[in-house]
């Protein structure tokens, strides 16, 4: 299958709503990560994002809307909270679960009783959702596995040959996926970091609990392998000498012939001398931007070890971390 590459407009718009109409998938931006949509109440163009994806398909897909009021189109109640999340921060950076419709087909939810919502803030994909004028879920446009993808080349680097399309929408400008709050069990529960911080959802609508102690993960995708580049990736906790822990790990790897590379905020660039930096920016927002992009960079330049830096765990530093740990799979020091 050849894959186009299309630039928003009228008509390219048009041919992806065929595209959707007739059950096929299109890879679309989005302002966290570029998502691979199909018509969420179509279950077998549904199975062809696990197919093009590689993905296990009992890891359930998140629900994008264009108007607020479509959020009753998929679930069947709304508690107070999440209704306040509606009307402040959507379209916006957070997916909320609720109670699902019967009519949003297990495929999509993994067979789990609730589903996913969001509406994302980003003109091309509400354009590509109003045009098609059905519901559209979508996973991050990545092979599973790999870091998600924040520009229209990562999709095409992933999914060349096994999707009809890319909406090509420019550089995702929050750089990781959404955060996702659970308003099924009670009080609101964090089920993923993301791109809207924690504190500003919480000054909103109050507590959001964090701690997930349960033996069976809550959110199916948290159980799977994720981020992970080729190269290894090492995760320097902040504090105690930081800068001079990824100097000497650096070092080491260096003089056994490894390609190195350090993941490091501007004020600290200086530090490493003459050792290889990705510039990650000046604080953890841009952190989260270039995050993705810097761990696919890795692989692409043929880096053999990636050394981040890790940031505290507030504000974006919070689902940065996330990630990190991740594609570290418990390399931490
Ligand atoms: O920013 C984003 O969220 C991107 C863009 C494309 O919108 N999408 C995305 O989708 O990251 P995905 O499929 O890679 O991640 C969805 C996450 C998974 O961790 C999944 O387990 C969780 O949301 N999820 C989806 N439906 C759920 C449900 N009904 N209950 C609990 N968790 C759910
Ligand atoms: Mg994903």
């Amino acid at each position: 299958m050849e894959t186009k590459v299309l630039q928003p407009n009228k008509d390219s718009l048009e041919l992806c709503k065929e595209l959707i109409l007739s059950g096929e998938v299109v890879a679309i931006p989005t302002e966290t990560v570029y998502g691979l949509g199909a018509n969420a109440f179509n279950e077998d163009a549904v199975a062809k994002i696990y197919e093009a994806k590689g993905r296990p398909s009992d890891n359930p897909l998140i629900v994008h809307i264009a108007d607020k009021t479509d959020v009753a189109r998929v679930a069947r109640e709304i508690p107070p909270l999440a209704q306040r999340v509606i009307d402040k921060f959507m379209p916006g950076s957070v997916t909320i679960v609720l109670p699902k419709q019967k009519t949003v087909p297990d495929r999509v939810t993994g067979g789990l009783d609730t589903v996913a919502v969001r509406m994302p803030a980003h003109e091309v994909a509400l354009e590509f959702i109003r045009t098609c004028g059905v519901p559209i879920c979508a996973p991050s446009a990545n092979t599973s596995t790999k870091p998600s993808p924040t520009t229209a080349t990562h999709v095409f680097d992933d999914l060349n040959g096994k999707i009809p399309a890319i909406l090509d929408g420019g550089d995702c400008g929050v750089g990781v996926e959404s955060t996702v709050i659970d308003f099924v069990t009670g009080k609101p529960r964090l089920l993923r970091a993301g791109g809207m911080p924690l504190e500003v959802l919480e000054r909103e609508i109050g507590e959001i609990v964090r701690e997930v102690k349960s033996a069976k993960p809550l959110c199916p995708g948290m159980k799977y392998k994720h981020y992970s580049p080729d190269a290894s990736v090492t995760v320097f906790l902040p504090g105690n000498g930081k800068t001079e822990r990824i100097i000497s790990r650096y070092d080491e790897f260096a003089s056994q012939g490894k390609k190195v590379i350090i993941l490091a905020l501007d004020d600290n660039a200086p530090k490493y001398g003459d050792r290889m930096v990705f510039s990650m920016g000046v604080d953890d927002k841009s952190y989260a931007k270039r995050l993705f992009s810097a761990l696919r960079d890795a692989d692409k330049k043929g880096y053999d070890a990636v050394l981040c830096e890790g940031l505290p765990e507030r504000g974006y530093g919070l689902s940065v971390m996330n990630r990190l740990l991740k594609a570290a799979a418990g390399k931490v020091e």
